[in-house]
């Protein structure tokens, strides 16, 4: 168990009850809308299980999927990973380069939880020995694009390496 704690968050790994969360979650458009090449959102909870496995499959000694929790009250906040990243084609296939992340539920925007989980996860890799961290976003995420400059990674450029789209590329 891979826990990670800053000051207002506890990271976790998923469990099977959280599936409701991970529902209301990636239901939404606004959730969605800027990740990966063709965004569906969830619609039932066959779904949202079928993703807790997806997370759980692209775990490794290091690399996690957390669900993001305020430490006061217990509330699910949201997602942040360290995992490898996906490099484009047909299937999409692990590539050798890292990738952080965060997505947040809409009630938990606007409270700088991102960049705290964002920051947690990259103190965890470089305690890991994982250098660079890649973050790759879409153009258009403009809120996510400002998480990786709060955490100081540098913009590399666009790139279509990952996930068949064209992403911003940030890095540690
Ligand atoms: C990307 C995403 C996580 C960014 O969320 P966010 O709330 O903007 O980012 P943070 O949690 O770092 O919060 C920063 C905001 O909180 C504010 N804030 C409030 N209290 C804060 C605190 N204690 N510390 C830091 N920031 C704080 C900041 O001023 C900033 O607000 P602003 O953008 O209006 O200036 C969110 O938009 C999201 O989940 N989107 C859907 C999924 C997604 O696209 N993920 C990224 C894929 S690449």
């Amino acid at each position: 168990m891979r826990s990670l704690i800053s000051p207002r968050l506890l990271l976790r790994e998923w469990e099977e009850k959280d599936a409701a969360f991970v529902l209301d979650m990636y239901s939404r458009r606004e959730v969605m809308r800027y990740l990966g090449a063709d965004p569906q959102v969830l619609t039932d909870l066959a779904g949202a299980q079928a993703r807790l496995t997806a997370w759980r499959d692209r775990q490794d000694d290091v690399h996690t999927v957390w669900a993001v929790q305020d430490r006061q009250t217990g509330r699910l906040l949201g997602t942040a990973f360290l995992v490898r990243l996906l490099s484009s084609g047909t299937p999409l296939t692990r590539a050798d380069e890292t990738e952080v992340g965060w997505h947040l539920h809409p009630d938990a925007w606007g409270q700088g939880y991102a960049t705290e989980a964002g920051a947690a996860v990259l103190s965890y890799a470089a305690r890991s020995g994982i250098k660079p961290v890649l973050a790759v976003v879409n153009p258009a995420n403009e809120a996510s694009q400002a998480v990786c400059r709060r955490l100081g990674m540098r913009r590399v450029g666009s790139t279509d390496r990952y996930y068949n789209m064209t992403c911003e590329l940030y890095s540690t």
